[in-house]
């Protein structure tokens, strides 16, 4: 008896196809609305924090104070890199872009933990926690290392945004500065079936390892039509130059068919609600750093593209303020999306655990679209 395939369907870019089932991360597009587990993101942005946020999304509730207490302290134990991995990220060149180095490093992981191969869930978990305790170190220190500084290893004592912060500048940084990082770290943890983390669930999806996952995850988020689009935001700023030069600079940029970075969404047709926080805060930071301009710039970019194309469900999304965010707090514009990644993490290796837990190959068909028929042709022979 012969199986009768079901008829695949197309669809560009899956851009209307569900492929699997996750309970981590809720989007209403139309709505603009984000909720991890259940909780509305701009909740998680006001009174959580990052490494609360991971307890939420791996494990599907919030913590209790000693669950909290266990949880970080499990990622502070495992701060500390390899003892090889110091000489690796010295052994980069300085002229790398951060998100190759950030993908190398993170790749290389793997060759000193014991456990890359081993396939149970308490593992999968334990090198979450490895790859989410030690990639900000990766990051901070390949920065120190290009700019001909020594390294500095990681505090066990801070959380991973302080800690972060500490080994990038040389210096704790103030608690405004750390808290701007963690909001930040919260509002990019998770977002559903996003390119790189469906990257990584492909690769899982293989049986392959977590490691492998997060490396195609990392390489998929480098793209300026995803978590690249932060560092071109701030380009663009700079570019434009003045506020009386916004209005000239986007409408001919929309006249030619190009896109402007920042703006546009797969998934919201509304304000994506992430920057609707991310509003607020970019301008409170500006503010208190002396970065009106850029705000003020980023505002009437806002104005213009609302007048041009919001009619098309084309806003602001995520990278449009957290890139002046991160611009106030001091970081160079090419790490923007290295802490993406750091942030990130958590919501690769949290769909990583679901598809395990219910694995099935992910595997795509093409629409064939060349000839058929066609005669082999002697090489002699051809034209
Ligand atoms: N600027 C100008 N026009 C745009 C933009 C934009 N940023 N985004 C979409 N459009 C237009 C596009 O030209 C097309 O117009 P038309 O129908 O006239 O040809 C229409 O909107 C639909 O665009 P699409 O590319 O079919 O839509 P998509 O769902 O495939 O694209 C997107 C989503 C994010 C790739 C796109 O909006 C974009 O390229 N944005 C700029 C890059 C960016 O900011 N990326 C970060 C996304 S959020 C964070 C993340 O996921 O990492």
């Amino acid at each position: 008896m012969t199986t009768v395939a079901p008829k695949p369907v197309f669809d560009k870019g899956l851009a209307n196809t569900i492929a699997s089932e996750s309970a981590m991360s809720w989007i209403d597009g139309q709505a603009g609305v984000l909720e991890y587990v259940g909780i509305d993101i701009d909740s998680l942005a006001r009174n959580s924090t990052f490494e609360e946020t991971v307890f939420l999304l791996w494990r599907g509730k919030l913590p209790t104070t000693a669950e909290l207490d266990a949880f970080s302290a499990s990622i502070q134990d495992q701060y500390e890199l390899p003892e090889p991995m110091w000489d690796l990220i010295r052994s980069i060149p300085v002229e790398a872009g951060p998100m190759h180095a950030t993908r190398t490093l993170v790749s290389a992981l793997a060759l000193y933990d014991p456990e890359a191969d081993d396939p149970s869930t308490e593992a999968n978990e334990r090198k979450g926690i490895r790859l989410l305790a030690r990639t900000p170190a990766l990051i901070a220190n390949f920065d120190r290392h290009r700019n001909g500084r020594d390294i500095i290893k990681p505090d066990p004592s801070q959380n991973i945004a302080t800690s972060f912060l500490t080994m990038l500048n040389g210096t704790p940084p103030t608690d405004t500065m750390s808290r701007a990082l963690d909001v930040c770290l919260i509002l990019h943890a998770d977002h559903g079936f996003n390119a790189s983390t469906f990257a990584g669930l492909v690769t899982i999806s293989t049986l392959s390892d977590m490691y492998s996952a997060v490396t195609s995850a990392i390489g998929t988020l480098k793209g300026p039509l995803h978590g690249g689009a932060n560092e071109a935001v701030i380009h663009m700023l700079d570019k434009i130059g003045g506020i009386d030069k916004v209005e000239k600079y986007i409408r001919d940029k929309l006249s030619r068919k190009e896109r402007v970075m920042g703006f546009g969404h797969r998934v919201y047709k509304a304000y994506d609600p992430r920057a609707t926080y991310l509003k607020t805060f970019a301008k409170q930071l500006a503010d208190d750093t002396g970065n009106q301009q850029l705000y003020e710039i980023s505002n009437r970019i806002e104005q213009i593209m609302h007048e041009a194309v919001a009619a098309k469900g084309i806003l602001p999304n995520v990278d449009f303020y957290s890139a002046t965010t991160y611009y106030s707090i001091g970081l160079a514009i090419d790490l923007f999306t290295p802490i993406f990644v750091m942030s990130r993490i958590a919501g690769w290796v949290g769909h990583c655990m679901e598809q395990l837990a219910d694995n099935k190959l992910i595997r795509p068909r093409c629409e064939y679209v060349g000839p058929h028929e066609m005669a082999y042709v002697a090489i002699e022979d051809r034209q």
